[in-house]
């Protein structure tokens, strides 16, 4: 069995962030998104793997990719040259699949529980289509199934504007060959895109057996700022405590992950937080779910529920920041001297200056 990954789409919802890169390599937890994607992928034994790019950001993904890949998994690029929706980027990755089956994972979807369960399902009963669903409050903004009784698939509709359900169709597929005969009758959708829940909905017409489950544990796609955060918390809600950095005159809380070459000092830490390696917090608070990244630095300052990208600075900051995600290389600071009175929520594109 192949893996597809699709990695391509602007990212627009995820503005200012994903105006210097690509929505898939936002950090959650320190590690990018895309990378939970491949580590699902190759947890359930799909090590060849195609990576559906675009244009845009290609380059970038090719690039994070190479630095990290994890042993024994073999990458293929594809350039998608239109976003003509996620059925076309099937069809542009036909050469890479061929006729085997293959699982399709979104790269900024996220799970917690892993795929695993589903290649063994399917390499048991080969059906020709395992979707995963989960119930959603707006299901407007997603594909959305209609099951019988019996849990078997009637229908499915993309972004309806009334949802026949609230159950919507998480980004992991897995497909057998056939669905490439399906694609291939497509139109593009009223939002001008091959869909793929139209190509599903194919499958159920011509009586071929579709499987739906739905997740186990969370799901989250990583479209927005608000999801980036609770995504954070949810793996931040994993970790267990592990200090391998400097940490000097600091009380600590709860599951506090320091990395190698991280370094503490006179600092109040409340798990479950994440400090990635090089980084330097001192004479400040870090509460409740919040990752650090790699070379940042904290100085006199609280932060809280927040995402700091790598190589940032938060200095001397008045306010508690609370919610906030902070981009690569940005600075925020203070304006003048004043009393931390107040919270505030931000969320700040790479290599901005900010003082409060
Ligand atoms: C895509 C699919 C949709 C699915 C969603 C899951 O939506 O078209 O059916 O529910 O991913 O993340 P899009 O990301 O194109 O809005």
């Amino acid at each position: 069995m192949k893996g597809l990954i699709l990695s391509g789409g602007k990212g627009t919802r995820l503005r200012p962030l994903t105006f210097t890169r690509a929505k898939q390599l936002i950090p959650i937890a320190n590690k990018s998104n895309l990378l939970y994607v491949v580590d699902d992928l190759v947890a359930a034994g799909v090590s060849d793997l195609g990576i559906v790019i675009s244009p845009d950001t290609g380059d970038e993904i090719r690039q994070h990719l190479l630095e990290a890949r994890p042993e024994g998994v073999q990458f293929t690029f594809i350039e998608q040259r239109e976003p003509l929706g996620l059925a076309h980027a099937v069809q542009t990755a036909q050469g890479f699949l061929g006729d085997e089956s293959f699982v399709m994972y979104l790269g900024d979807n996220l799970l917690s529980g892993g795929i695993g369960h589903l290649v063994q399902e399917y390499e048991d009963s080969h059906p020709d289509a395992i979707v995963l669903l989960t119930r959603v409050e707006n299901p407007q903004q997603f594909g959305v199934a209609v099951l019988d009784p019996d849990g078997r698939v009637l229908r499915l509709v993309e972004k309806p504007k009334v949802p026949p359900s609230d159950l919507a169709l998480v980004g992991v597929y897995l497909f057998s060959p056939r669905i490439h005969e399906v694609i291939r009758t497509l139109k593009p959708s009223w939002r001008g895109e091959y869909e793929i829940t139209e190509a599903i909905q194919g499958l159920v017409d011509r009586e071929m057996p579709v499987v739906a489950h739905l997740v186990r544990g969370w799901w989250k796609d990583t479209g927005k700022p608000e999801d980036l955060l609770e995504a954070n918390r949810l793996v931040l809600a994993q970790v267990t405590r592990r200090i391998e950095g400097e940490v000097t005159e600091c009380d600590l809380l709860g599951e506090v992950v320091v990395e190698p070459g991280a370094r503490v000092t006179r600092s109040e830490l409340r798990g479950p937080i994440h400090i990635a390696s090089g980084a330097v917090v001192e004479d400040s608070y870090v509460g409740p779910y919040t990752s650090i990244g790699q070379g940042s630095r904290v100085i006199g300052s609280e932060v809280e529920f927040s995402i700091l990208l790598p190589q940032c600075e938060v200095v001397q900051v008045p306010y508690r920041l609370d919610a906030s995600v902070i981009g690569q290389g940005a600075v925020v600071t203070r304006e003048t001297r004043r009393r931390r009175q107040h919270t505030v929520g931000l969320v700040v594109g790479d290599f901005s200056r900010i003082c409060l």
